[in-house]
């Protein structure tokens, strides 16, 4: 297995017992769409970031955003950059998002001590990524699910990728949706591999050379 992805792994199926529970009340005290443990995988990726930044595509009302930034906190302390317009915005499975939704996520950046870690950018990525200058270690896709939409902002990124950059993305499960289908080309043509999958949450990153010896 990819060494970054077994690390990955490890800090997963690992966790120590206080730190599952202070794990969980920020799960409990915050809004989201991801599962206790796809936002524990999430704690995790960010944890063991090193050099670049963390780019999260899709914030809501910040429960993801919190998990990257604490696991950020507890690791190197890269910046996270929390990526969401906060306009009104209806999802592909019906999903209701907007202004209001803005609040809550301030106040879970305060109530879970993320507020100095993580940095609102409330616009969507094709209006300013191509004056964005820092190397991306971290992208955490979940925005618009449709295909040209995950497309999108896939795109906008690709270029700030650092060489061994790891890429989330959500609802990677079902075929219907835009990450699989972008998931699939990928995967097929760009060089990429499929590292990690827990509950819809997909984590993929370039193939190295260790991972084609592996798998001689
Ligand atoms: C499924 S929710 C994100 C949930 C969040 N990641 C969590 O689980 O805590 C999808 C979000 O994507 C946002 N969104 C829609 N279009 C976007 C875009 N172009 N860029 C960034 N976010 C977008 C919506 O406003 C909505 O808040």
């Amino acid at each position: 297995m990819h060494l970054q992805m077994n690390r990955i792994l490890k800090c997963f199926s690992a966790l120590p017992k206080s730190l599952h529970t202070s794990l969980r009340s920020y799960y409990d005290c915050t809004e989201g769409c991801v599962s206790f443990e796809e936002a524990t995988l999430l704690y995790c990726l960010a944890r063991y970031v090193h050099t670049g930044c963390i780019v999260e595509v899709g914030s809501y009302r910040g429960r993801s955003t919190v998990f990257l930034g604490r696991g950020s906190l507890d690791g190197s302390k890269a910046p996270v950059y929390a990526v969401e317009p906060h306009t009104d915005f209806v999802g592909i499975l019906g999903g209701v998002f907007g202004p209001q939704d803005r609040r809550a996520f301030f106040q879970a950046m305060l109530n879970c001590g993320c507020s100095e870690i993580v940095s609102l950018v409330n616009l969507s990525s094709e209006d300013f990524t191509s004056n964005w200058r820092k190397p991306v270690a971290l992208l955490w896709i979940d925005g618009d699910h449709r295909y040209e939409g995950v497309k999108r902002d896939f795109e906008c990124w690709k270029q700030h990728l650092n060489a061994d950059a790891v890429i989330a993305f959500d609802d990677a499960d079902n075929p219907d949706l835009g990450p699989r289908r972008l998931i699939e080309e990928l995967t097929t043509h760009e060089g990429f591999i499929e590292g990690l999958t827990i509950g819809k949450v997909s984590v993929l990153c370039r193939e190295t050379e260790d991972v084609r010896n592996d798998s001689e």
